[in-house]
């Protein structure tokens, strides 16, 4: 060969190997920023690559796995424009689709836990329990890129890096609380919130359903509740109730995500409302007049009036017929005009008609004054010490230290909505704490779970709702979801920081925190060119 004819090879196979290269890229599944974070990753290096002609395949024809199959589909097909059909199948499908079976490691994944393997083949959803491949699907979300979320079509291509996750959830109980006694939010509202909280494994939504400025749900035994105690809200106006048919479709479209919904109906204080709707609940037999303001703690149904408790009866049988999910909450905070000796025999009333409905009582921290059922839940929002006497009670605990988890605090002195009566809580100060840490005689063995709650004072639409959830209710799942030893603030704020594209295609209107490094898809292009 002449010493040109060599040196043209040479830059043949030189181009040849470059763009071979540049096709087979490196990845690494355990750089992926996924919230919360798995209990495992491991990497295989590679890419497995979705297109036109990917189907999604279902081990078995069990309706509930072709639902999580279709559940997938809809978050993938508008972006990728791929028609993604969900078949079943008997066997492991070929090359370049998605396959979900319920062969997972009962032992090792429990009911919510999953396997997903990917290869360059084919993408593997695996767990033991249905729930656990609903969370499988939300990590393979957070795998692909952030486009994935956009409503509208995208450019391609749609990879994701090889390897496999091991995972499952640290706590039973991981939820998310809407007051929407305060001020009203409409089913489609409440449906996204459903949908964000799914997206980082919640599977708790607890429907703050009556408050002092509004009864928000239809009890057709007592009519006036919705007609006249749902009728406004805070700074007036009109307000609304659900119907018992809006509540079905809300509590049927959280079970699709393997979400309970818990409905709170708040006694003996914070039930203005109902006093305002049958002038029979008041002591004085006299209505009192609907409520506007923000003020907490000047209401009381009539504690020794026997028609309180016929009351009870019909609305909390009512409802609890129709709520699947085991807790009924009976709300108990900040009773502050019942005296003691009336609140203590109130609260073991509304827990024994709770029980003749077939539910467990979950109540705000102040429940443990009465003596309770080893089986009934306290919600410690305020005083340790009544966590404690419940956990002498034989109690379990849902935490939700108002300092740390309550998402209506402000982020600091210069957020325009929300409150700040527990503290101002930046992102760092809700991520930074370990439940089973936190109170001296409360271990990890007395806490059920962890909730944030969203009380809706000065919170008065989906944009703002978003604004005070976004972005620490991720935090908070991590929390309820990942073990303490792989949460670390440092590390959380770069993954964090990475989601501010996907949050964009999600259009969630989150507040842009100085303490993270925001990286959106734009930027990055910026620092590869
Ligand atoms: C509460 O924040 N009053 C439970």
């Amino acid at each position: 060969m002449r010493n040109t004819d060599f040196r043209i090879v040479a830059f043949i196979a030189a181009l040849f190997f470059k763009f071979s290269c540049a096709e087979k890229e490196i990845t690494d599944l355990t750089k992926e920023s996924l919230i919360p974070i798995p209990v495992s990753v491991t990497a295989t290096g590679s890419s497995f690559e979705l297109n036109e002609n990917s189907a999604i395949y279902i081990s078995g024809d069990s309706e509930e796995l072709i639902g999580i199959g279709e559940y997938l589909a809809d978050i993938l097909r508008p972006s990728t424009g791929y028609n993604l059909p969900v078949n079943s199948t008997s066997q492991a499908p070929s090359s370049g689709n998605i396959y979900i079976n319920l062969e997972g490691d009962e032992v090792l994944l429990g009911n919510e836990g999953y396997d997903l393997t990917i290869t360059e083949d084919l993408i593997t959803l695996s767990a033991d329990q249905p729930a656990g491949l609903f969370y499988a699907v939300q990590t393979l979300r957070q795998l692909l890129p952030a486009k994935v979320e956009n409503n509208g079509k995208q450019e391609g291509p749609w990879k994701i890096s090889t390897g496999n996750i091991i995972d499952y959830p640290n706590y039973t109980y991981r939820g998310s609380m809407l007051d929407v006694g305060r001020h009203f939010f409409g089913v489609e509202d409440v449906k996204r919130y459903i949908d964000l909280i799914a997206a980082f494994k919640m599977n708790v939504f607890h429907l703050g359903l009556t408050n002092d400025q509004g009864w928000r749900i239809e009890i057709k035994s007592w009519p006036k509740l919705a007609e006249i105690g749902g009728s406004t809200e805070v700074g007036g106006g009109e307000a609304g109730f659900y119907t018992q048919e809006d509540y079905k479709e809300i509590v049927q479209y959280a079970a699709e995500r393997y979400i309970t919904v818990v409905p709170e109906f708040d006694m003996p204080g914070h039930t203005n409302a109902a006093l305002a709707s049958y002038p029979e609940l008041n002591c004085d037999g006299k209505a009192r007049d609907l409520y506007t303001g923000i003020e907490v703690g000047f209401s009381t149904l009539c504690t020794d009036k026997e028609i309180t408790y016929e009351f009870l009866d019909d609305v909390i049988g009512e409802i609890a017929a129709i709520t699947p999910g085991p807790y009924f909450h009976i709300g108990g905070d900040e009773s502050h005009v019942t005296p003691m000796e009336d609140y203590k025999p109130f609260i073991a009333r509304a827990e024994e008609i709770v029980h003749k409905h077939g539910k467990s009582v979950i109540g705000w921290d102040e429940i443990a004054h009465a003596e309770l059922d080893p089986g009934s839940i306290a919600q410690v929002w305020a005083r340790a010490e009544n966590g404690k006497m419940a956990v002498d009670q034989g109690c379990k605990l849902i935490l939700s230290p108002a300092n740390k988890t309550y998402l209506d605090m402000q982020y600091d002195s210069t957020t325009q909505l929300g409150l700040h009566w527990a503290a101002y809580v930046e992102i760092d100060s809700s991520y930074i704490w370990d439940p089973a840490k936190l109170y001296p005689g409360i271990g990890k063995e007395n806490i059920l779970g962890i909730e944030a709650p969203l009380w809706t004072e000065t919170i008065t639409n989906m944009e703002e709702i978003e604004y005070m959830v976004f972005p620490r209710l991720p935090g908070i799942a991590e929390i309820a979801w990942s073990p303490a030893s792989l949460r670390d603030w440092e590390t959380y704020k770069v993954r964090l920081g990475k989601f501010a594209s996907r949050f964009d295609n999600m259009d969630i209107n989150y507040y842009a925190s100085k303490q993270i490094p925001w990286v959106t898809d734009s930027d990055s292009l910026k620092t590869s060119n």
